[in-house]
């Protein structure tokens, strides 16, 4: 028997569908309550809505559990690569080998940028915003393929895929360059997606970057762990495009301005910036504690607390040991990871944090891995757009092919009611 949940409202009783997934999350699906009530549901911040159903991420935010198409996140970071775990996501299987092959060669065919969007490089101030030029140089990037914009797809899903995942990790290095004043250097077709990258960022034209594998592989790491976290700020921004039936790369531009902000994907940034004020000013970071806990203060402990975790967020615990390991290995000490550590220590017996719930998510020590490695702090952003791209595309391909309607909240109004125009000369 189909389960229903019982709305009563202003005495008469409604039947709502109860919508079960497969882990168990329970819903009620009131799709039909204004048709039937004239009622909408009211939900600020969409902390209780359920905007789509998904078959690509799953989390549980009360036991710290993530997974990309039913494979736990530390299997897969343990076991896998990016671009395996990029294939996962967007066609729903993990690659064979042929799969595999296929999917690379794509990426490196793709690898190029149109030379004509060299141009637009040029355009930026010397010290612009790298995710302000990312977001551009996507949407730009469309212009080169027409078809983007007509229903008539001549490409398949895959190239179109593997063309913005290819593409995005090039813009990103042009960009970078293009802030320090540094020549572009043109990417190796022989390297993998993540040393290429690499190459792409720290290579001069007359002596290759030495592609250290211990860093090719903690980036890569990082960029996995970023793959996807289902309906946050951003991937609900790329969703909301997608179903006015923008194109592929629109879509993802829009997720990445989404991302920019300092609440969301800008707090790997404002982790780094934060743990070298308390670096800078002698403190331990209990003054910091202190300011965060207060509400005047108007600071936050960046790299705390997320809506949907209320336990450690899995990718932060991957990341803590990650960020011991390649330190060792590249025989780095740095202050502020043990600034870091103290922090979290203090921060898991203080009371305002643990009845909130706010745990260290993944933005608290992947900037220490960044900067490590010689990533600079500006780009740390940029590094989260490439590595959630996969799930932005995921999500992009689940919208096209699910029949959706345009996203359209609603509102309840509490402006102005009947007002009349007010000629200038009468108005105060
Ligand atoms: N420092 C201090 N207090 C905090 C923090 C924090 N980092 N995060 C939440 N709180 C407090 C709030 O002030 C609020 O307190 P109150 O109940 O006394 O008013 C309570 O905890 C709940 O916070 P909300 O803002 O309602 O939680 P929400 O789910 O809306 O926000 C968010 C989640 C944005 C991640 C928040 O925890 C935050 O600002 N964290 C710092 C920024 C950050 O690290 N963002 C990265 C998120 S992960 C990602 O995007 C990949």
């Amino acid at each position: 028997m189909e389960k229903t949940a019982e709305l009563i409202l202003d005495g008469k009783s409604y039947k709502l569908p109860i919508i079960e997934g497969s882990e168990g999350e329970r819903s009620v699906d009131i799709s039909s309550l204004r048709n039937q009530t004239g009622y909408i549901t009211l939900d600020d911040g969409y902390g209780n809505t359920g905007s789509c159903q998904s078959q690509i991420t799953f989390i549980d935010g009360e036991q710290g559990i993530l997974r990309y198409r039913g494979i736990p996140i530390e299997e897969l970071a343990e076991k896998s690569t990016f671009i395996e775990v990029a294939h996962l996501l967007i066609f729903g299987k993990l690659p064979n080998s042929a799969e595999l092959r296929r999917f690379s060669d794509l990426l490196t065919a793709n690898e190029l940028l149109n030379e004509a969007v060299k141009y637009h490089f040029e355009g930026f101030p010397p010290n612009a915003h790298p995710m302000a030029i990312l977001s551009a140089m996507i949407n730009a990037s469309s212009c080169f393929f027409p078809e983007l914009l007509t229903s008539e797809m001549r490409d398949s899903f895959v190239v179109q895929a593997a063309r913005l995942l290819s593409k995005v990790r090039t813009i990103a290095a042009f960009a970078y360059r293009k802030s320090r004043g540094l020549p572009a250097i043109y990417p190796k077709p022989d390297l993998k997606y993540t040393a290429n990258f690499l190459h792409m960022m720290f290579s001069i034209p007359y002596q290759d970057y030495d592609l250290k594998p211990e860093v090719v592989k903690a980036l890569d790491l990082i960029f996995l762990l970023h793959a996807d976290h289902e309906q946050n700020c951003s991937t609900a921004t790329v969703r909301m495009v997608a179903s006015s039936r923008a194109n592929l790369f629109a879509s993802a531009a829009a997720g990445v301005c989404a991302l920019w902000g300092p609440l969301h994907g800008g707090a790997n940034q404002a982790v780094l910036e934060m743990l070298e004020e308390i670096h800078k000013s002698g403190d331990d970071g209990s003054k910091f504690i202190a300011a965060a806990k207060d509400k005047n203060s108007g600071k936050r402990l960046m790299g705390f607390g997320h809506r949907v975790y209320k336990n450690y967020d899995p990718r932060a615990k991957i990341i803590k040991k990650a960020c011991d390991d390649v330190l060792t290995k590249l025989h780095i000490s740095d202050p502020l990871l043990d600034i870091a550590k103290h922090l979290e220590d203090a921060v898991l017996r203080d009371s305002y944090f643990v009845e909130r719930k706010l745990y260290p998510n993944v933005d608290f020590y992947s900037g220490i891995i960044m900067r490590a490695i010689g990533i600079p702090v500006e780009m740390f952003t940029v590094m989260f757009a490439i590595g959630r791209m996969p799930g932005w595309i995921a999500n992009y391909k689940e919208v096209m092919e699910t029949p959706t309607r345009i996203y359209r909240p609603r509102q309840i109004y509490t402006g102005p009611t009947l007002n009349h125009y007010t000629e200038i000369k009468d108005r105060k």
